[in-house]
C-alpha cells in the first residue's frame, strides 16, 4: 500500500473524560467491535481508586496497566485505529496533556446524569488550544439523567464549542428505548438483557415511517417533535466545522450495555481526521513528506527494577519509519537505529519492520530520550507543542542517605525526563525543588527512587505560589529583575530562567514594576 493510502486510513485519537464517566468501558467496547479483544473485562481501569493513594502496590499495578494499554491499535472497516490511553487520575493531568499532543482527534465521554465535570473542562481547554476535532459521547442513558436539550446547552456553554447531535435518545433510564441515528437515518433499539451484542437496528425511510410507532411506543410522537426541534435549533452537520474544532457532533448511548457504540464508531471512521500537518519550530511538517519525522511524547520505565531500561513512545509525524535504519536524534545530534521497535495491537506488543504517520512506535531506550525529543531522517528539526505547565505544588527534595547521592541525582534526573514532575534548581542556594500537579506524584517519586534507584529522598516545604518562565527583550530590565529577586530565581531542566513567585501579590507586584519582563505560566510561548 502506498504511503498516502496508509496515512489516509489512520485514525489516532484519545478518549477523555472525568473519572467514572465511562472512558474505560467505552474503550473496551470499541476494542470488542474491532475484534481486538473477545471478552469484556480485558481492559482494566487505570484509575487509582479513592483511598488507595498510599497503597504503593496500587501505584505499581496502575503503572503496569498503563504500559499495557498506553496505545491500543486495531483494524476496523479497513481503517487502522490507534487509541492513546490517558491516565484516569487528575494528579497525572500533565501526562494527559502530553498525550493530547500526539492525537489527531478526541472523543469526550460525558455522564448523562452528571453533565460536564471539572476535568473534562480542563482537557477541553487543551483541545481548544490545538483546534483538535472532538466528538462527544453522552453515556449512561440506561439511567435517568439530565434532559438531552439541557445537556447539549451545558456542553455548548461549558466546553465553549457548538454542538450538533447526530443521534437522539428515545426516553432514558428504565424506559430507554434506543436512539434515532440521524447520521445513518436508522433506529437503533435498546435491549438491556444482552450486554455483549448490538441491539436491533431498524432501517427506516424517515422519521415519519409508521414502523417507528410500533418499536418505540409510546414515545414515537415525542421523538418526532424532539427531532424536529433538533433540526430546527442546530445547524446542519458540516464536516469541515468539526475538522476545524468548531463543532462537536454528539452521540448518545450506554457504553456498559454496548449501546450506541457502533453508531459512534461507524461515524468516527468516516469523519475523524487522518494525520494532519504538525508545526515544528523550523517549519510545518506535512505527513505525506517522504522523509521520517516524529517526536517522543511519553517515556515509561521498565517495571523490573533489575533492568533500568525504558520504552519511549514515538509518534510518527511524516514519512515511513523503518527498523534498523539510522535516524537523527536532533537534540543530541547523533544517529541512532532501532533493532526492536514495537507496535501496540490491543494488549499485545510485537516487533515491526515499518510504521506510518499516526502510528506510535515503542522504542527501547537506555537513556537517550527525553519527552519532546525529535527524530528525523537527517533534518535539524524540533517539534513544538509539548509545553510544561506551572506546577501546582512545590517541595524541596533532599538526599536522605549521604552514601547514595549519585543514585538520587540519577533517579531524579531520569524521572524528570519521563515527565513524572518538574525540577527547578534555585540559583541562589542550589537547592532542588520538585513541582507537581498533585500530591500523589511525590509519593510515586519517593517510592520509585527507592525501588528503582536505591535512593532515599526527603521532602521539605517551600513557599511557592507559581513558577513563571521569564523572558524579555529588555535585557537590562530582566537582569535588574533577576538581581532584585535573586532568592526566587531558578532554572528548569533545560536551563531556562524561572521566577518562583511566593504569592499572588508578589507576582502582581513583579508584573507591575517590571513591565518589560514577560511572565509565562507554560514553558512554551
Ligand atoms: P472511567 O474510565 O471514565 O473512570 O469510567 P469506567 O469506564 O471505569 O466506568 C465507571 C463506572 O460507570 C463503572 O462502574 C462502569 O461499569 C459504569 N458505567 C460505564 N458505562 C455505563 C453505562 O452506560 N451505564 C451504566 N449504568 N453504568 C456505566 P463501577 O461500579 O465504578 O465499576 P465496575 O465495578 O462496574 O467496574
Amino acid at each position: 500500500m502506498s504511503l498516502e493510502k496508509e496515512i489516509k486510513r489512520r485514525r489516532t485519537f484519545a478518549i477523555i473524560s472525568h473519572p467514572d464517566a465511562g472512558k474505560t468501558t467505552l474503550t473496551e467496547k470499541l476494542l470488542l467491535f474491532g475484534g481486538a479483544i473477545h471478552v469484556a473485562g480485558a481492559v482494566k481501569s487505570n484509575k487509582i481508586k479513592k483511598g488507595a493513594t498510599s497503597d504503593f502496590m496500587e501505584i505499581e499495578r496502575q503503572r503496569g496497566i498503563s504500559v499495557a494499554t498506553s496505545v491500543m491499535g486495531f483494524e476496523y472497516g479497513g481503517v487502522k485505529i490507534n487509541i492513546l490511553d490517558t491516565p484516569g487520575h487528575q494528579d497525572f493531568a500533565e501526562d494527559t496533556f502530553r498525550t493530547l499532543t500526539a492525537v489527531d482527534s478526541v472523543i469526550i465521554v460525558v455522564d448523562s446524569a452528571k453533565g460536564v465535570e471539572a476535568q473534562t473542562l480542563k482537557l477541553m481547554e487543551v483541545c481548544r488550544m490545538r483546534s483538535t476535532p472532538v466528538i462527544v459521547f453522552v453515556n449512561k442513558l440506561d439511567r435517568n439523567g439530565k434532559d438531552p436539550f439541557e445537556l447539549l446547552d451545558e456542553i455548548e456553554e461549558q466546553l465553549k464549542i457548538s454542538v450538533r447531535p447526530l443521534s437522539w435518545p428515545i426516553s432514558m433510564g428504565p424506559s430507554f428505548k434506543g436512539v434515532y441515528n440521524m447520521y445513518h437515518n436508522n433506529l437503533n433499539l435498546f435491549s438491556s438483557s444482552d450486554k455483549q451484542t448490538i441491539g436491533d437496528v431498524v432501517k427506516v425511510n424517515d422519521i415519519n415511517d409508521p414502523a417507528i410507532d410500533k418499536f418505540v411506543a409510546p414515545f414515537a410522537d415525542k421523538m418526532r417533535e424532539e427531532l424536529e426541534l433538533v433540526n430546527g435549533c442546530y445547524p446542519e452537520f458540516e464536516i469541515q466545522d468539526y475538522l476545524d474544532g468548531k463543532l462537536a457532533p454528539v452521540f448518545f448511548g450506554s457504553a456498559l450495555n454496548n449501546f450506541g457504540v457502533q453508531d459512534l464508531l461507524d461515524c468516527f471512521i468516516d469523519i475523524a481526521p487522518s494525520p494532519r500537518p504538525i508545526q515544528a519550530i523550523q517549519r510545518e511538517v506535512n505527513p505525506y513528506e517522504s522523509t521520517l519525522t516524529g517526536f517522543v511524547f511519553k517515556i515509561h520505565a521498565n517495571m523490573d527494577p533489575n533492568h533500568r531500561d525504558r520504552i519511549a513512545f514515538f509518534k510518527i509525524c511524516s514519512g515511513k519509519f523503518e527498523r534498523n535504519t539510522n535516524y537523527l536524534h536532533t537534540r543530541l545530534g547523533k544517529k541512532l537505529k532501532f533493532a526492536t521497535p514495537t507496535a501496540f495491537m490491543a494488549e499485545k506488543k510485537s516487533i515491526i519492520d515499518e510504521a506510518f504517520p499516526g502510528d506510535i512506535v515503542g522504542i527501547h531506550d537506555t537513556g537517550n530520550f527525553k519527552i519532546g525529543d525529535t527524530l528525523s531522517s537527517g533534518e535539524d528539526l524540533q517539534f513544538k507543542g509539548l509545553p510544561s505547565f506551572s506546577p501546582l505544588m512545590f517541595k524541596y527534595v533532599e538526599n536522605g542517605d549521604p552514601m547514595k547521592y549519585k543514585q538520587l541525582a540519577k533517579g531524579v534526573d531520569q524521572l524528570m525526563d519521563e515527565g513524572v514532575a518538574q525540577l527547578f534548581t534555585n540559583k541562589f542556594n542550589g537547592r532542588k525543588i520538585i513541582g507537581t500537579v498533585g500530591a500523589l506524584q511525590y509519593e510515586v517519586i519517593q517510592y520509585r527512587l527507592l525501588h528503582e534507584y536505591g535512593a532515599t529522598c526527603k521532602y521539605e516545604p517551600v513557599n511557592i505560589y507559581k513558577a513563571c518562565w521569564i523572558v524579555s527583550d529588555n535585557k537590562a530590565q530582566l537582569e535588574d529583575f533577576k538581581k532584585r529577586k535573586y532568592t526566587n530565581i531558578a532554572f528548569d531542566k533545560h536551563g531556562r530562567d524561572v521566577f518562583l513567585a511566593d504569592s499572588m501579590y508578589s507576582l502582581q507586584m513583579a508584573q507591575e514594576k517590571f513591565p518589560d519582563v514577560k511572565f509565562h505560566f507554560t514553558s512554551e510561548f
